[in-house]
């Protein structure tokens, strides 16, 4: 093999592995939805809520929310969608990566930006508002 033609099969090859994990990117985001055997329920997201130390004028609280995923089978979770209320944006910013309104709509919001979360993890967020909102999650899937 001269020079050029080896370096035409190196770059070839390399062009089928840069494929090969376009292919498994691609797979990855198709975010198949495999239910657990009793199926993928609400409640494996344990959320709770406390309140914060930090002092905000007239009446308004911090809470932290924890929101655990505890699957029974052991899966993750992913595509969270929580009910909000849109005002609890306005006090104190939250990062749009851990809850993020959409746009449009009157009480739904993306947490964790829709990503798998694994099984056991714990992630939190604060907001501020003037009283403890009833977080609920209206839809998820689980993934194995
Ligand atoms: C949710 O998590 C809290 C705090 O860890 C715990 O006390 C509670 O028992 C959990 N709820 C369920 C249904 O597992
Ligand atoms: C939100 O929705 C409104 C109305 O549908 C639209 O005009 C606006 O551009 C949207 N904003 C974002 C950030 O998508």
């Amino acid at each position: 093999m001269s020079l050029n033609n080896k370096a035409l099969a190196m770059a070839l090859s390399l062009g089928r592995l840069m494929l090969a994990v376009h292919a498994l990117a691609a797979e990855d985001v198709a975010l198949k939805n495999v239910a657990a055997p009793e199926g993928c329920m609400k409640s494996f997201l344990n959320i709770t809520q406390k309140v914060n130390d930090m002092k905000y004028p007239h009446g308004t609280k911090e809470y932290s929310v924890s929101i655990t995923n505890q699957c029974l089978t052991g899966c993750k979770v992913g595509n969270v969608h929580l009910s909000c209320n849109p005002k609890i944006f306005e006090i104190k910013p939250i990062d749009a990566d851990k809850l993020k309104h959409v746009n449009g709509t009157l009480d739904d919001c993306i947490f964790s930006s829709g990503r798998p979360i694994q099984y056991g993890a714990v992630l939190s967020f604060d907001y501020a508002y003037k009283s403890k909102l009833k977080l609920e999650v209206s839809s998820l899937i689980c993934l194995p």
